[in-house]
């Protein structure tokens, strides 16, 4: 699969078989992370990889009771320190990476960002001075999934100026 066929599959996964994930494509995915891009390469980033049944249960609790996060084969959260600038950005661009790299192996993710930061800390021992940013769910997709709808191209690509829309025939 091309990046541009990983950019197309990629969809939230709501719906997880029950699979376990062979520890080279866990490796493969903790590659996804560490090669992302970050501000000054700080790589502030950490991810605490959750696959234990009875914690992802009480997380669906943290997560506005998504009941798919007990489903999923790992529960991630993204951790990173918050007195960086870029700590946000960092995360979101290693996640990404994540997402496509699953997607180009056949694995579902979604981003979870309706969750209560104090439990997330609670259940999974992230310290206070840390922030939990951005948390995902991955696993093996079961079911068929809908892609969703996106904005046409010329409603928010502008050439030269804001405004000046992108037309396909120039
Ligand atoms: C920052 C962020 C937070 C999100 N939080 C949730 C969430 O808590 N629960 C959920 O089911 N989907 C969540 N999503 C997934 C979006 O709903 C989804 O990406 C969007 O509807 C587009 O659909 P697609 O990912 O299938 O293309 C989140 C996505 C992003 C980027």
């Amino acid at each position: 699969m091309d990046v541009k066929d990983a950019i197309a599959n990629r969809l939230s996964i709501r719906r997880y078989a029950q699979a376990s994930i062979p520890p080279d494509h866990m490796e493969t995915l903790f590659k996804s992370l560490q090669l992302a891009a970050s501000g000054n390469n700080n790589q502030n980033w950490e991810f605490v990889f959750v696959g234990d049944a009875d914690l992802k249960s009480r997380l669906v609790g943290a997560c506005a009771n998504q009941s798919f996060v007990a489903r999923c084969a790992y529960f991630i959260a993204g951790v990173a320190d918050p007195s960086q600038k870029w700590h946000m950005v960092d995360i979101t661009i290693a996640f990404t990476n994540f997402t496509l790299q699953a997607a180009e192996l056949g694995y579902g993710t979604c981003w979870i960002g309706a969750f209560d930061e104090n439990k997330i800390k609670d259940l999974l021992g992230v310290p206070d001075e840390k922030k939990v940013v951005i948390c995902m769910t991955f696993g093996l997709p079961q079911g068929r999934h809908v892609a969703r709808k996106r904005k046409a191209i010329d409603e928010f690509i502008f050439v030269e100026r804001y405004g000046n829309r992108w037309r396909h025939d120039t």
